[in-house]
């Protein structure tokens, strides 16, 4: 049966991807943060893997999947244990049970006193992102000015100044339902426990590492998925060559994350998404902070400097066919594999993205799974509707798509 549908509304999905993004942001930087274990080693702490006075588990840990080490101990010592890594102490999570518990359920609506009202996850997820993202866009006519920065520009000062409000509640509410959650003693090993147990930081510093996760994650990942969808909807040969890499790796099993490094040519579907679409176009700008010179050019200290990543993945004389999606051009042995910097999507340098690596996991899990499950067929006369809006290339025109399930037993 195939039905007509408008796949990944925005709302419903995006929030959704929000949530999904929120959290693997949260695991991901707790673990940059060095989550550790309880630092008591009273008898209710998670059973420790043995290991050497000084280095602890280091040296078992030396092979190139720590993932595969962690299942087999898991079989010794359960679900969760603790390992030592050197000085530190870390406890790892086996079981989707003990994770989902660790990182927190799905917030699914929120009372915000500024609003009066509880607001939904469609309207946490307009306040918090969305609204943020079209302020980032929004023209200051004084920034082209500067030394008429003095003069009032009421309309702009009002309008983000209101919509930094709205989020700031809104996050302030959400932190606030996590604290009581917490006061309960029902405290978790999480991103947010973690920075609230700091006890260093301002309400300020907290919202924003909080915020910083779901504004970078959630509308960048969910674009890159959505026009990975209508390219792979486009080109029906593309979308069978997938299917066939996905059949041969996966068979009957739902494709996850481990399956990943074993399909090249859904890393290479990812890769030519973000190259064909840049999903953040324009890099936050940048000042020159000494006179400088730059192919061949002066550039004077005090430039604001713009970099165009659109135009560097569009460029002909780096791409063949740049206007044409031809995931197949990485893998020509030109590019290895795992190089998330195929392409400029992600910013280059010091300040490139820190989340690639989760964009690349949630992106591509999710695009191997909407076709492992359904062929997708573009709906007729759509193949050009390739306009853009917002700050990240968010789709002009709502996706159209003809779903036939696969029938998959
Ligand atoms: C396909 C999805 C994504 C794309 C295309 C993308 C792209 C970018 C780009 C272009 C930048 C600016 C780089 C620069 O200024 O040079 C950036 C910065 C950043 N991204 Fe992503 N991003 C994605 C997903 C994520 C995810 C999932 C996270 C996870 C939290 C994340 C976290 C960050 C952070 C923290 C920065 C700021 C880095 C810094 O300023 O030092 N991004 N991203």
């Amino acid at each position: 049966m195939e039905s007509l549908v408008a796949a990944l509304p925005l709302g419903g999905a995006a929030a959704a991807a929000a949530a999904v993004g929120g959290l693997l942001a949260a695991a991901a930087l707790a673990g940059r943060a060095g989550l550790v274990g309880p630092k008591n080693n009273g008898s209710n702490a998670p059973p420790a893997v043995p290991g050497l006075p000084l280095i602890g588990n280091l040296l078992q840990l030396k092979e190139k999947k720590p993932h595969q080490t962690f299942t087999k101990w898991a079989e010794t010592y359960g679900p969760i244990y603790t390992i030592k890594t050197g000085a530190s102490s870390v406890v790892v999570l086996n079981s989707t049970q003990v994770a989902k518990e660790a990182l927190g359920e799905d917030v699914s609506s929120v009372y915000v006193e500024e609003f009066g009202k509880v607001i939904s996850k469609e309207e946490i997820y307009q306040a918090t992102v969305v609204d943020m993202m079209m302020c980032a866009i929004e023209v200051d006519w004084r920034d082209f000015f500067p030394y008429l920065s003095w003069v009032p520009n009421r309309s702009f000062e009002t309008r983000v100044l209101t919509t930094e409000g709205r989020r700031t509640a809104v996050m302030r509410a959400l932190i606030d339902q996590q604290r009581k959650r917490i006061a309960r003693g029902e405290a978790r090993i999480s991103y947010l426990d973690f920075l609230l147990a700091e006890n260093t930081l301002t309400d300020e510093q907290l919202l924003m590492l909080v915020w910083e996760a779901v504004i970078e994650a959630a509308d960048t990942t969910l674009v890159t998925t959505e026009w990975a969808m209508f390219e792979i909807a486009k080109h029906p040969e593309k979308q069978d060559r997938l299917y066939q890499e996905i059949q041969e790796v996966c068979s009957n099993e739902i494709v996850t994350e481990d399956h990943l490094p074993r399909l090249p040519y859904l890393n290479a579907v990812f890769h030519e998404t973000l190259r064909r679409h840049s999903p953040v176009p324009l890099v936050p700008p940048r000042f020159v902070h000494e006179n400088t010179n730059l192919a061949s050019y002066d550039i004077p200290a005090g430039t604001e400097m713009i970099i165009n990543l659109f135009g560097c993945n569009m460029n002909k004389r780096d791409w063949d066919e740049p206007e044409e999606w031809k995931p197949e051009r990485f893998l020509d042995g030109r590019f290895e594999s795992a190089d998330m910097y195929k392409t400029m999507a992600f910013g280059a340098g010091r300040r490139a993205c820190a989340g690639s690596m989760q964009a690349m996991n949630i992106s591509c899990t999710a695009i191997a799974r909407f076709v492992q499950e359904f062929t997708w067929r573009l709906k007729e006369g759509d193949e050009e509707k390739a306009d853009t809006i917002q700050l990240t290339t968010n789709r002009l025109y709502p996706l159209y798509v003809y779903l036939t399930p696969r029938g998959r037993k």
